[in-house]
């Protein structure tokens, strides 16, 4: 036991819950200890020299004397590297429909494996790979430039029987030396990845998280590598337990000598199969999210502020908050019930005494404009006569260990089940239980506790290694499913909403999840620790996220835990205005989150904040809908039109906002003016109109009542006027330049295709004109900004 699980287990010990998690911890370990299968002998194995190579459609297979490799260029430029005859499916990252998850494009044929004077090679048109006679593998620009190179790989094969997963494996690559790397899912440390070891395994920090913990709720073998030579993603399909460390490269200083940047990663079982997408930040993420999904498109209501609390104890103290909105003027688009509103904790029940009538306020909040969301937590109580239990039960729907007995942990409500979300059939049944939510009047889920949790006083909080998954027909064990478990159980509720309720988009957030996880909806950033760190680490997260496809996501405005100063509050609530999922949040024994318990002040700082937040829904509904086309997340990273500029990528303070805007939250106590790093072109402060020349730093004023927010020169965004109506704010462009920007004005709740409408700006006679692109008036109102009086 590490201090850590100390700590835990004198926390839990003195409640009834805290016993039987101890109880269940020690089951776990049994389990595992029993039912494992243990690590015997093994043998190192390397792939040896190439024996012969044969082409294939898209590219070929070469083998070696100990292992094979295929490499497959899928149309669109995605590469596909599959060691040891692993195939790109079954995959639970990709998107469409194949016969054990999802399906794998088609091989663009115009890629051939060819020799080449070191061994063999595949022209494609975004990248060259070179393999060598010893399994080496280069991806090379068109124009010949190193993006990566990976190392032949390493096994260690069990000499004894063993049963399930395969051999463990390692795979070094190296970088660049100026690379840097982002991603691996959702990470507090980013969005720039320091050099360092992070885990591949989704996890439930516990009461709350700060920037040193890691792994977190959702983790992703996925990396996006920028560098001078170019950008590319690579993607480890394999959902086991892993490792990946990063080495920073070093540059000799025009010796010659530059060390490589460098990444390992070791996984304990599964396929060594990778996917290699190359190209511009904006190519890479819809090469991305065409393999894996496009983003889910949430309803326009979604898109407003939402407000939460765990801890809202009945139907009065919701309208009460409701109402305390409505009183002061804030706009509130969406109320969130979390585990309080169960009967006790039990998931798809209700607390009658307290929440009596919830289709009733559900109808008298949507009066107002409100929305109301419900938390899902996968967890089942044992409870005969518990309609979940009694009907899971009957359909074999839960996870149960080796001998065949089901999985008991411990959660919300006690001892509980966790259905396989890896059975389909599961799938359908838990789907259907959103009739239940539906009726009650939810408009949309949350989901909770699916990493997945089981309280633990000690060791991994999480079904044994051991418990046996259905994975889609193909069988096997926790080790395999778990991290895939919150991406099953969203694919459940996702599809289910969209059976019951098939004319509205589904909104569904999730807590955990894993690479294509933003097919069926968003995330946010789970317990994020209240304090300064915090802050900073909920920013990270979103940006990672944006970079793993995930486009949708937010953290707990003021922090989970505790009551912020009310500094930190307007700082984080001015952060939130400008991210996708705006949602206050607390925890139970935290302070309130509404605008008006941090004193006067604060609630004028938060009310501009909700203000601004309501004057940019046009564009951040314009946002969603590139995000669902294109895979080009909201919130982007300040070197996203410019890989180049090596110091845009150490940024963590400041991020773009479409291409229009450029956001730079104070992330500091006490501080009243923000140096901003500018990528290149023209930049207006929303605020004063001046325009700052890029690239370079200018020092903008920040004090409590706003964050710098610019805005690029020849943008053109839509915006809600003083009436709602749509208008066309302009910034003007540079003197003899143009400039341009699209309004997607879509079906709110509906599938009904999109308007698209472009405009574009020039300078005439010393004034900006704006016409639609094509020619023709604008049809909205326009606000031209940025021209010097
Ligand atoms: C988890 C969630 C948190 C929620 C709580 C109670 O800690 O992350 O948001 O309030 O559970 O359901």
């Amino acid at each position: 036991m590490n201090a850590r699980d100390l700590l835990r287990s004198v926390r839990m010990a003195g409640s009834a819950n805290g016993r039987r998690a101890a109880r269940s911890a020690w089951r776990r370990q049994r389990a595992d200890a029993r039912d494992l299968p243990r690590r015997g002998p093994e043998r190192a194995r390397v792939p040896g020299a190439a024996v012969e190579a044969e082409p294939l459609p898209g590219g070929g297979v070469v083998r070696f004397t100990r292992s094979v490799l295929r490499v497959r260029v899928a149309v669109g430029g995605a590469v596909f590297c599959g060691w040891d005859g692993a195939a790109p499916e079954p995959s639970y990252a990709l998107a469409g429909e194949g016969p054990a998850g999802g399906a794998c494009p088609a091989a663009d044929t115009r890629a051939v494996l060819e020799p080449d004077k070191d061994g063999w090679r595949v022209v494609s048109e975004r990248v060259t790979v070179l393999i060598s006679r010893h399994g080496a593998v280069e991806i090379r620009t068109p124009g010949g430039l190193l993006l990566r190179r990976e190392l032949p790989p390493r096994w260690w094969d069990a000499t004894g029987q063993q049963e399930g997963g395969g051999a463990r494996w390692v795979q070094r690559s190296e970088t660049p030396a100026d690379a840097r790397v982002y991603g691996l899912g959702g990470r507090a440390a980013g969005p720039r990845l320091p050099a360092g070891g992070y885990r591949l395994w989704n996890t439930d920090p516990g009461g709350s998280f700060a920037p040193g913990d890691d792994p977190l709720y959702i983790t992703m073998p996925l990396q996006l590598v920028v560098a001078d030579a170019g950008c590319h993603l690579i993607f480890h399909d394999n959902t086991w337990d892993g490792r990946v460390t990063l080495r920073d490269g070093e540059e000799g200083a025009g010796s010659g000598h530059d060390r490589p940047g460098g990444c390992e990663v070791r996984m304990d079982g599964g396929p060594l199969r990778y996917w290699v997408i190359a190209g511009t930040p904006a190519r890479v993420l819809a090469g991305w999210t065409a393999l894996t999904g496009r983003p889910a498109l949430p309803p326009r209501w979604a898109l407003g502020h939402h407000h939460s609390r765990w801890g809202f104890g009945s139907e009065q103290e919701v309208r009460r908050v409701a109402a305390g909105y409505r009183e002061r003027g804030l706009p509130l688009s969406v109320l969130h019930l979390d585990i309080d509103h169960f009967d006790g904790h039990r998931v798809f029940t209700v607390d009658r005494r307290n929440f009596p009538d919830l289709p009733g306020l559900a109808a008298e909040l949507a009066g107002q404009g409100v929305r109301l969301v419900s938390i899902v937590d996968p967890a089942v109580k044992v409870e005969r006569g518990l309609a979940a239990y009694d009907e899971g039960s009957a359909a074999d729907a839960f996870v149960r260990d080796a001998r065949g007995e089901p999985v008991r942990g411990v959660v919300w409500p006690g001892e509980a089940v966790f259905p396989d979300f890896t059975d389909p059939r599961t799938r359908a049944w838990w789907g259907g239980l959103y009739a239940e939510r539906l009726a009650q009047g939810f408009a949309g889920v949350w989901h909770d506790m699916n990493e997945p949790v089981s309280f633990a006083p000690f060791g991994d909080p999480t079904l044994p290694r051991s418990a046996r998954h259905v994975l889609d027909g193909r069988g096997g064990d926790h080790r395999e499913a778990h991290n895939v478990y919150g991406l099953t159980m969203a694919r459940a509720g996702y599809e289910g909403l969209r059976r019951l309720r098939p004319e509205q988009r589904p909104f569904l957030f999730s807590r955990s999840g894993w690479a294509g996880m933003q097919r069926y909806g968003g995330s946010w950033s789970g317990d994020v620790a209240t304090g300064w760190e915090g802050l900073r680490a909920s920013l990270a997260l979103v940006l990672g996220l944006g970079l793993c496809g995930v486009p949708y996501s937010g953290p707990d405005v003021g922090g989970f835990t505790g009551t912020p100063s009310p500094e930190l509050y307007v700082r984080w609530f001015q952060l939130g205005a400008y991210l996708p999922f705006f949602r206050t949040h607390s925890a139970i024994d935290g302070g309130r989150r509404e605008p008006w318990e941090f004193g006067a002040a604060a609630l004028e700082h938060a009310r501009a904040a909700l203000v601004e937040r309501v004057r940019l829904l046009p564009y951040l509904e314009t946002l969603s809908h590139i995000a669902r086309g294109t895979g080009a997340p909201y919130v982007r990273p300040l070197w996203w039109k410019s890989p180049g500029d090596r110091a845009l990528r150490e940024c963590a303070d400041a991020f773009l906002l479409g291409d229009a805007l450029l956001v730079a939250p104070v992330l500091e106590p006490g501080s009243v003016t923000r140096a901003v790093r500018l990528p290149r072109g023209r930049w207006y402060d929303t605020l004063t109109e001046t325009e700052y020349r890029g690239r370079g730093q200018v020092l903008l004023d920040a004090p409590l009542d706003r964050i710098p927010v610019l805005a690029k020169a020849g943008s053109i965004l839509p915006v809600a006027g003083a009436d709602g109506a749509i208008e066309l704010e302009v910034w003007a462009p540079r003197q003899g330049r143009t400039g341009s920007g699209v309004v997607f004005a879509g079906d709110p709740e509906g599938w009904g295709a999109p308007r698209v409408e472009r405009f574009v700006s020039r300078w005439v006679d010393g004034k900006v004109v704006v016409e639609r692109d094509g020619g023709g008036e604008p049809g909205y109102r326009v606000r031209v900004r940025g021209v010097a009086p």
